[in-house]
């Protein structure tokens, strides 16, 4: 007997070793960023569904990139800017018990160049008055169609009712309206993540740069920091909130997906495995194929999802010694002079390098794709740009020439921007999307489901989650 007793216990003790913990939850939420980040708390705390929230990086906040200078102390932020104030946006900082304030402006000496070439261009942004009045004229001939696409495709109108000018190629759209001279600030600001942005649809534009940025920029809206001007503040505070229930460091496997339910075998970055047992599955990372893999996506969603084709946004800060201080430099094709605004860089590029300011030597700089590029290619590209500027003279060679290009930060932000072709959208793309809502007890949001705004995807998880719970 005692012999029989002690095998039980040595085989008890033996198995809780080796068998992963599992967890039980009303919802899983797959990504911590902006869109996952939010329904988590809301579900936890005003649906009271006990989640888990299952995130890769080893922090919260998605594109929120907020780095430590170690030789002045201060914080820049690399990635996510500053906040819209649409919908819960301003009520959701206060709830989470972080302050906020007016963003602070750098204002930059700006400089235009070729980085194909390295040569610098003549090149003169349209008057500071034309400029505000094309943008104007872009809000009025955009704001009938906001309804359509804002929070999220919710009211998308049937195939044979889309408005004609939301499938147009957005220079089509720019020439139709006479808003060439809003061109430029559309693609510095935002647009550039579109990839080729005069090529793109005109939905799709408005999805990286809407009429809400348009009135924030005419004065009619408005858009916000944490007073601490640290923007991962937010994501911090909403990690305490949520505190075990955010399993970081972690990524699915393997996934049985179920209208009953499902079972997610994950493992965590220091080899831990766990499985997860969840009523509902709220998928809120980007449906490209990478991310799909452990999914066992079945043939309607993986139909769905081929369709998409998306571009990828790098974000970094670099040092060197010959760029210039309190200046941008900013990547613009040779063909742009003097005001070709429609002349835009073609993907795979550079967008420019931008002093951080605040006494500092730092430099953000930004990568756009038009597919997968990796962490090296992207660098390699600034190194070769920058190499370029320096070769023609446009930037100063430095006292030391073997001076090296320093990456103090960077962060490969992946798939953005998920498009369909208009051929799709007519043949109702946005249809067979909105139709995956619910399908195999699962639930979509992120920015392949409505646009690529952090306060905007709030309130489409507003509207996704009574859905989600009816
Ligand atoms: C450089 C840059 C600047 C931007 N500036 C602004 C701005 O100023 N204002 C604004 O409103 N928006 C800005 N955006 C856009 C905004 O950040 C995005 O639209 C928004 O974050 C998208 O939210 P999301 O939930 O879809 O995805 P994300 O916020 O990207 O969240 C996805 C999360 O899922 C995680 N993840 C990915 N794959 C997996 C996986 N397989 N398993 C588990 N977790 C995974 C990621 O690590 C990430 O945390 C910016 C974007 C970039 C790239
Ligand atoms: C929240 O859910 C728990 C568990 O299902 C339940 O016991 C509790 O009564 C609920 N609370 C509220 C306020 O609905
Ligand atoms: C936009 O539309 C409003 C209302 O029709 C009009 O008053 C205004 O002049 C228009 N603005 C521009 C810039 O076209
Ligand atoms: C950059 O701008 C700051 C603030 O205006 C100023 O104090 C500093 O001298 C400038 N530095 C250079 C190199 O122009």
């Amino acid at each position: 007997m005692r012999i029989f007793g002690s095998l039980i216990v040595s085989t008890v003790c033996v198995a809780a070793t080796w068998l992963p913990e599992v967890i039980t939850r009303d919802v899983a939420i797959i990504g911590g960023g902006a869109s996952g980040a939010y329904a988590a708390v809301r579900l936890k705390e005003d649906f009271n569904k006990s989640i888990v929230l299952v995130e890769k990086a080893n922090r919260l906040g998605g594109h929120v990139d907020t780095y430590k200078d170690p030789k002045t102390g201060n914080w820049y932020d690399f990635g996510v800017q500053n906040w819209n104030d649409y919908g819960p946006a301003k009520a959701f900082f206060d709830r989470m018990g972080v302050p906020v304030g007016a963003p602070g402006r750098n204002v930059l000496a700006s400089r235009y160049a070729d980085f194909t070439t390295g040569a610098g261009v003549n090149f003169t942004p349209p008057a500071n008055a034309d400029r505000v009045a094309a943008l104007g004229r872009f809000l009025n001939a955009t704001a009938p169609y906001e309804q359509y696409f804002l929070p999220g495709y919710w009211n998308w109108p049937a195939p044979d009712k889309i408005p004609e000018d939301l499938l147009l190629p957005f220079s089509d759209f720019v020439e139709k309206y006479d808003i060439r001279d809003s061109v430029n600030q559309v693609f510095q600001v935002t647009g550039m993540g579109v990839g080729d942005m005069s090529n793109a649809l005109t939905l799709y534009v408005l999805g990286a740069f809407g009429p809400p940025m348009m009135r924030a920029f005419l004065g009619q809206g408005a858009s916000f920091t944490p007073d601490t001007r640290r923007n991962i503040a937010l994501y911090e505070a909403i990690q305490t909130r949520l505190g075990a229930n955010v399993l970081l460091s972690t990524v699915v496997t393997s996934s049985i997906r179920t209208n009953l339910g499902h079972t997610l075998y994950t493992k965590s970055a220091d080899g831990k495995a766990r499985i997860i047992i969840a009523r509902k599955l709220l998928m809120a990372i980007e449906p490209t194929p990478a991310n799909m893999e452990p999914f066992s996506l079945d043939q309607a969603e993986q139909s769905v999802f081929s369709k998409f084709k998306f571009s990828t946004v790098q974000a970094g800060i670099v040092a060197h010694p010959s760029l210039p201080i309190n200046g941008t430099i900013i990547n613009t094709p040779a063909a742009a002079a003097p005001n070709n605004y429609l002349v835009l860089p073609k993907p795979d590029f550079v967008v420019r390098f931008d002093h951080m300011g605040g006494g500092s030597d730092l430099f953000r700089v930004l990568v756009v794709g038009a597919g997968v590029v990796t962490v090296q290619q992207a660098q390699d590209m600034v190194r070769q740009d920058l190499a370029r500027l320096i070769a023609a003279g446009t930037l100063p060679a430095t006292a030391d020439p073997a001076a090296l290009l320093e990456f103090r930060a960077w962060a490969d932000h992946g798939g953005m921007h998920m498009h369909a072709s208009a051929k799709e959208l007519r043949d109702g793309f946005v249809q067979k999307l909105y139709a995956l809502q619910g399908r195999r007890g699962t639930w979509w949001t992120g920015g392949a489901f409505s646009v690529q705004f952090q306060s905007i995807l709030w309130a489409y998880d507003d509207v996704l989650l009574p859905k989600m719970l009816a």
